[in-house]
C-alpha cells in the first residue's frame, strides 16, 4: 500500500510551514503555503520587511478576490493563517521551514545552526537557494539528512515550477514526501541533483551567452536576434529583452557563478558586453536601460528581418541550448521529461528542448554542432556523447 504522505495528513490538521526571510522570494512562498491550507510562520529580523511583506501579500490577495480567483471569506483565511515575526524561535511547531534569506553561505549557516536548536527533530529543513551547494549548507547541520533544497522561480505565487534537491546526505523519504507535499501546493515538481544551477539555470545558459557571442560577432544586432527568437523560433521573449528584464547585474552574476563552480568550463563563460552594459549601469528595465533605451523608445531599432539570417541565428541558439539540456540527462542531472518539464514551466520555452531534439533528429543537431566545433575548434560547442548516442542510434530521448 502506498505510504501515506505525512505533510498531506497535517494538512487537514493546518500543520504549519515555516518560512524564513520574507524578502521577494519569502513572501512569495508563505502566501503559497497558505494559500494551500497551511499555517504559515513568516520570520524575517526586519520588522519593516515584515510589514512590507504582510503588504504585498494582503494587495495581491485582494486582486485574486477582484478578479473572482478567490472569495473574500478565503483571502481573510490565508490572511488569518500567515503569522509574522522576527523570532527564529517560532518555527518551534513547524514541520517544514523554508530559508529564503540573502544568498551568503555563513549567514545561512548561523541561521540555520539556531533554527536545528529551535524545531522538533522531525521538521524537514529546506533552502531556496539559487546557487550554494545543498551539500554546504546541509553541512552545518547536526541531522543533514533532514535537508534539502526547495527552488522556488520568481515570482514565487505565478511560476509553475518548483526543483527539488536533494543533498548527498539527504533522506530518501523526503525527497518523496517533499515532492508530494510541493505538488500538492499546484506546482510542477522536478527532482534534481545538487549540481550548479540546478536544471533551469544549467540548461539556460546558452539561450543568453549565445545570442550575446552572436552579438559580439558582428553577425546580427540585438534586435535582430530577438526577432529571430521570437517570430522564428517562437520563444515568448527574446534574449536581450529577457535579460533587460532579468537585470543585467542578476543575470551577468548568475553566469559567473555557474561558470566557476564548473571549474571554468567554456561553455559557460560569461560575456564582456553583458560585463560592461553591468558596469555601465545599463541593468536592464530597472534603470531605464539596458540593451535597449527604454526612456526613448522611438530610438529602439528595428530589426533587419532577414529570415535566412533569423533561421541561422535561431538554429545556432536551438542546437547550444539542446546539447546543454542532453548533457544535464548525460550527467544524471535530472531525467530527459523531467528537462523538458523545467524549462517550459521555469523559462516558458517553447517546447521541451529534448522533444524539439527528438522532432528535429539528433543527427540533424549534432551535424549543426559539429559544423560550429569544425568552424571555431571551442569547446563551447563540442557536441554531447549521448547526442552523438542519439544520433548513431537513432533513438529518442522523450520516450
Ligand atoms: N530573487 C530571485 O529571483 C530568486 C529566485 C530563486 C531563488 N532565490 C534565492 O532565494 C533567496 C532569497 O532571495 P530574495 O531575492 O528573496 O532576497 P531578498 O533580498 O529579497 O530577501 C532576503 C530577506 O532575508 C532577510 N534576512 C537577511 N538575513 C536574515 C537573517 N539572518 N534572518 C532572517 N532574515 C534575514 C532580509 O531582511 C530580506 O528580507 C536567496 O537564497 C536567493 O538565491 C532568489
Amino acid at each position: 500500500m502506498k505510504k501515506e504522505n505525512r505533510f498531506l495528513m497535517e494538512t487537514k490538521f493546518k500543520e504549519i510551514i515555516g518560512v524564513i526571510g520574507a524578502g521577494t522570494m519569502g513572501a512569495g512562498i508563505a502566501q503559497v503555503a497558505a494559500q494551500s491550507g497551511h499555517r504559515v510562520v513568516l520570520s524575517d529580523t526586519n520588522p519593516q520587511q515584515l510589514q512590507f511583506a504582510q503588504a504585498q501579500i494582503e494587495k495581491s490577495l485582494g486582486r485574486l478576490v477582484e478578479k473572482g480567483k478567490i472569495t473574500t471569506e478565503k483571502s481573510n483565511e490565508i490572511v488569518n493563517n500567515l503569522n509574522y515575526t522576527t523570532q527564529l524561535s517560532e518555527h518551534s511547531e513547524a514541520s517544514l521551514v523554508i530559508e529564503a534569506i540573502v544568498e551568503n553561505l555563513a549567514i545561512k549557516h548561523q541561521v540555520f545552526q539556531q533554527l536545528e536548536q529551535a524545531v522538533s527533530p522531525k521538521c524537514i529543513l529546506a533552502s531556496n537557494t539559487s546557487s550554494l551547494s545543498i551539500a554546504s549548507i546541509g553541512a552545518c547541520l547536526a541531522d543533514p539528512s533532514r535537508f534539502l533544497g526547495i527552488h522556488f522561480f520568481n515570482p514565487a505565487t505565478l511560476m509553475p515550477l518548483v526543483e527539488v534537491i536533494p543533498g548527498v546526505a539527504t533522506a530518501v523519504q523526503h525527497i518523496e514526501q517533499i515532492e508530494q507535499l510541493i505538488t500538492a501546493w499546484n506546482k510542477s515538481v522536478v527532482v534534481c541533483k545538487d549540481t550548479p544551477g540546478f536544471i533551469v539555470n544549467r540548461v539556460a545558459r546558452p539561450f543568453y551567452g549565445e545570442a550575446l557571442r552572436i552579438y559580439e560577432e558582428g553577425m546580427a544586432d540585438f534586435a535582430t536576434i530577438d526577432w529571430a527568437m521570437t517570430h522564428i523560433g517562437g520563444f515568448r521573449m527574446g534574449p536581450f529583452t529577457l535579460m533587460d528584464f532579468i537585470g543585467n547585474d542578476i543575470n551577468y552574476t548568475v553566469t559567473e557563478t555557474v561558470f566557476a563552480a564548473f571549474y571554468f568550463d567554456p561553455r559557460f563563460k560569461p560575456s564582456f558586453t553583458q560585463k560592461r552594459h553591468m558596469e555601465a549601469g545599463f541593468l536592464g528595465k530597472k534603470t531605464n536601460r539596458g540593451f535597449y533605451n527604454y526612456a526613448d523608445p522611438s530610438n529602439i531599432q528595428a530589426p533587419t528581418e532577414d529570415y535566412e539570417l533569423g533561421k541561422q541565428i535561431f538554429e545556432r541558439i536551438l542546437v547550444l541550448l539542446i546539447n546543454e539540456a542532453a548533457d544535464a540527462v548525460f550527467m544524471q542531472v535530472a531525467s530527459a521529461q523531467a528537462i523538458d518539464l523545467a524549462m517550459t514551466k521555469g523559462v516558458n520555452y517553447p517546447k521541451g528542448l529534448l522533444a524539439w531534439a527528438d522532432e528535429l533528429g539528433s543527427d540533424w543537431v549534432l551535424e549543426r554542432l559539429e559544423m560550429l566545433f569544425a568552424e571555431y575548434g571551442e569547446d563551447r560547442y563540442r557536441p554531447n556523447p549521448l547526442l552523438r548516442k542519439m544520433a548513431r542510434n537513432q533513438s529518442k530521448f522523450i520516450l
